[in-house]
Order: C-alpha cells, then sequence, then structure tokens
C-alpha cells in the first residue's frame, strides 16, 4: 500500500526513524524488492551500476550486527562529533531537537536487532587500481542516490529507515556475518528497516539555506 504523498512532501519528511520504528509489524519481501527496483533508476558513475544489496532478516546475523553496531556506538557516544556532542550553539529550540536525535539514535542502537529488516549497500572498489580521488566521488557517489531512493520509496510506502554508518568502524567483522567480499566491497551504511508507528512525519531541523548558499563562487549571493 503507498501513501499518496507528493514528492515534496516525500522529500521533506522522510526522517531518520527510530523509535517510531513498529518492530512488531513483518515487512513483506516484495515491498522491500519494489523499493530497490526504484532505487535501481538512480544514477551512477559510466552508469556501471556496481552496486549490490544486502537484505538481513535472519534474526542471528541482525543480532550480530546490531552488538557491533553498538560496539561502535560506544566508542563513537563521546566523540566531540556524535550527534550528543555537536551543537554549541545557544539556541535552546536548536538544542532540544539535537537532544531529541541523540536519545532516538541511543534508542536505535539499544534495539537495532529488533528491526524486521536492514539493507547494507555494498560497491565494489575496495583495489590498488581505485584512485583516492574516485572513492568518495566516484564509488561512493554512484551508490549514495540509489540508497537515498530506496529511503524515500520506503518512506511512500509506511516504511521508516534510518542512514547509519557506525557498524563500518567493525565492516571486516560484518563482512564475515555476511559473507561479504571484504577485500574488494566496501559496505556504504547499515539501514534498519521497520513500519512506522503513524505515517505522519514532519519536517526536520535544518540551518538556513543561506548559510550554506555560494553563487558564481565562493564569496557571491544569491540574488533576491
Ligand atoms: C553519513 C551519515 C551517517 C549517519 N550515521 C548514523 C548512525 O550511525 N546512527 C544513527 O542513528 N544515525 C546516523 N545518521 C542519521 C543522522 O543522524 C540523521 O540523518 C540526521 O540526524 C538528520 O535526521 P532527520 O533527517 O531525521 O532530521 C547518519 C546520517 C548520515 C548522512
Amino acid at each position: 500500500m503507498q501513501l499518496g504523498l507528493s514528492v515534496d512532501d516525500v522529500l521533506s519528511t522522510t526522517r531518520a526513524v527510530r523509535k517510531r520504528m513498529d518492530f512488531d509489524r513483518p515487512i513483506e519481501p516484495q515491498v522491500i524488492k519494489d523499493c530497490l527496483e526504484l532505487a535501481l533508476q538512480a544514477p551512477s558513475g559510466s552508469n556501471s551500476q556496481g552496486w549490490q544489496w544486502i537484505v538481513v532478516t535472519d534474526p542471528d546475523k541482525r543480532m550480530a550486527l546490531a552488538d557491533l553496531y553498538r560496539q561502535a556506538w560506544a566508542i563513537y557516544v563521546d566523540l566531540p562529533f556524535a550527534i550528543g556532542n555537536i551543537y554549541d550553539g545557544d539556541d535552546p529550540e536548536v538544542k532540544a531537537s539535537y537532544d531529541r536525535s541523540a536519545s532516538s539514535a541511543q534508542y536505535l542502537a539499544d534495539n537495532m536487532e529488533k528491526a524486521p529488516a536492514m539493507l547494507i549497500p555494498v560497491m565494489p572498489g575496495r583495489t590498488p587500481e581505485n584512485p583516492d580521488w574516485a572513492t568518495a566521488s566516484a564509488t561512493v557517489g554512484s551508490i549514495v542516490q540509489a540508497s537515498w531512493s530506496f529511503m524515500l520509496a520506503a518512506r511512500e510506502r509506511g516504511l521508516g529507515t534510518s542512514w547509519t554508518t557506525l557498524h563500518t568502524m567493525f565492516e571486516e567483522q560484518a563482512a564475515e556475518i555476511l559473507d561479504i567480499p571484504h577485500e574488494e566491497m566496501i559496505q556504504i551504511a547499515l539501514i534498519p528497516i521497520a513500519y512506522t508507528k503513524g505515517t505522519d512525519f514532519k519536517k526536520g531541523n535544518r540551518n538556513p539555506l543561506a548559510d550554506s548558499l555560494h553563487w558564481d563562487g565562493w564569496g557571491g549571493s544569491a540574488p533576491n
């Protein structure tokens, strides 16, 4: 079933869903496949389509991945750029928003294995021939759009997702759990998937566009 949201609604309300995941509602494999079919319409460098998609529903594997994630979370949570520490401004509303996100992220760490499915987008590229300049722009850049398309398509179908990357601190161990050929394949993210409790989501907390917009060069302002 689709929610019938407008494109703009999907783009502005696809949140990192953590506390509102419905762990008890199973996900039909076909819905995940439908979202991935749409994801395949995303661009990739030279239309190379090197992307590989690992969907994990096996409870033991979900638990093993969640345990790795928790180990990484325990390291991350004290770092200065962790979501609970990064805001150093004095706007109480913004601070409260970061605090809510930190609490939500802690909840995900505590409960990740309960998500009925996880998606790990994987990209070939850990090779000596792949120059450094291409790793971020071409390798990662050839799978992120498709992965985000998956998350948008999931939102339209009542599913919540969250982009997470912390498990890559222990990427080799995750590769072992899932038999991924680690010497070549780069894990881009670990995306827990669950139906959401309710389907109404709001716009997120974002800085004004003017803070990041440059027009005709670094120092240029946009026309009014
Ligand atoms: C590169 C990247 C890495 C992220 N890693 C994690 C993560 O490991 N754990 C987590 O809970 N959220 C993670 N997030 C989600 C962000 O915290 C989230 O997108 C951000 O707080 C905005 O949330 P919102 O869209 O719901 O407003 C990550 C997002 C990105 C883009």
